[in-house]
């Protein structure tokens, strides 16, 4: 988990000149970019901040950021930073578990529109319903809610867990019944590798959910020396493809570390750009799809942000100090 060194322009348009947006890494598109990191340099001295980006950011969000990591290592920095200022560029619920993390910091994401399938399709109050009910059969029942919720569920939930420690979270929990929410694909890998009974909410991420085995298959047919590396948001079919089932900062230590050279990415597309600055000698297939929530992160948000103070997450103390409990719970498990 690191900050990419510093790139030139021109370094930058050889990098993404593949993307999507032709003109935006185009030579004067990069001038720009220039230009905004400079500017966004300066005003993070000014304003004490330090810049938390996740994985699947913008390429030039990881010019401004101080590191850049996936959820659990975006969580356990929001609690260790030492600015006065987190600017998290991100979704809204990394956002918030930063600020639960340091709730006497002024935590500021560039845009609030940024949220996430998996952290909409779950309620606090519907989750307290299911869990009491569930509690009736299961005295013993135990919530477990991925990272990706928002932090009134957190608050209402036992223990959190990413999708680097999901195993290794219900493995440790004291309680062989979980309600594990919110995503069916994630609960999914977990029971297939726990003598665990686990009850699934249903939820999925939109991005995972909409990748197909047939695509993984094709490409193996033609290239069958690649490494398939998966995201465990993914439908288990696509997950039965898999060399590795990887949380996003897990596919690039496995992609870096590996003796093979060419890897089919199947995740949210950012990843394989955040691969290509990591390792540049190798090759990186996408299956990927792109998520219209982190994309709404950009240089001139993420500039606004320190320059106007917005938009910053409040959080209630009472939902801070429930829900800090459910993710110092998993940092201790895990
Ligand atoms: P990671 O914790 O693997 O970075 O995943 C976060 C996420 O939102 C994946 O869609
Ligand atoms: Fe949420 Fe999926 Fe986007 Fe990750 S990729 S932030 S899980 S919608």
């Amino acid at each position: 988990m690191s900050a990419p060194s510093s790139r030139d322009a021109a370094e930058l348009y050889e990098h993404f000149k593949v993307l999507d947006q032709p003109e935006m890494y185009s030579e004067s598109g990069c001038a720009d970019i220039e230009g905004l990191v400079a500017e966004i340099g300066r005003l993070k001295e000014e304003c004490d901040a330090t810049i938390l980006a996740h994985n699947y950011q913008r390429p030039e969000i990881f010019e401004v950021a101080d590191v850049v990591g996936d959820s659990l290592e975006l969580a356990k920095l929001g609690r260790d930073v030492s600015q006065s200022t987190i600017v998290l560029c991100g979704v809204h619920f990394m956002a918030e578990t930063a600020k639960i993390m340091s709730p006497e910091k002024r935590v500021l994401i560039p845009d609030a529109r940024a949220g996430c399938s998996l952290a909409e399709s779950c309620d606090a109050d519907d989750l307290v319903e299911r869990r009491d009910e569930l509690r009736q059969i299961y005295p013993d029942l135990k919530v477990v809610s991925y990272v990706n919720t928002t932090a009134a569920v957190k608050a209402v939930t036992d223990v959190c867990c990413t999708s680097s420690n999901a195993l290794k979270v219900v493995d440790s929990i004291d309680s062989n019944n979980i309600l594990f929410c919110p995503d069916r694909n994630l609960a999914a890998y977990v029971a297939s590798n726990t003598d665990k009974n686990i009850i699934a909410w249903d939820g999925d991420c939109y991005v995972h959910q909409q990748i197909r085995p047939e695509e993984l298959r094709k490409v193996r047919a033609i290239r069958p020396d690649i490494k398939i590396i998966v995201h465990p948001e993914c439908r288990t079919d696509v997950i039965d493809e898999a060399d590795a089932v990887l949380s996003t900062s897990g596919m690039i230590n496995y992609a870096k570390s590996s003796d093979s050279d060419s890897f089919l990415v199947v995740t949210e597309c950012g990843l394989s750009d955040r691969l290509m600055l990591e390792a540049p000698d190798k090759r990186f297939y996408k299956a990927c799809q792109l998520c219209k929530y982190m994309k709404m992160i950009t240089l001139e948000g993420t500039r606004d942000a320190l320059l106007h103070g917005r938009d910053e997450i409040i959080l209630s103390a009472e939902v801070c100090e429930a829900a800090r409990g459910s993710i110092e719970r998993m940092l201790e498990l895990s």
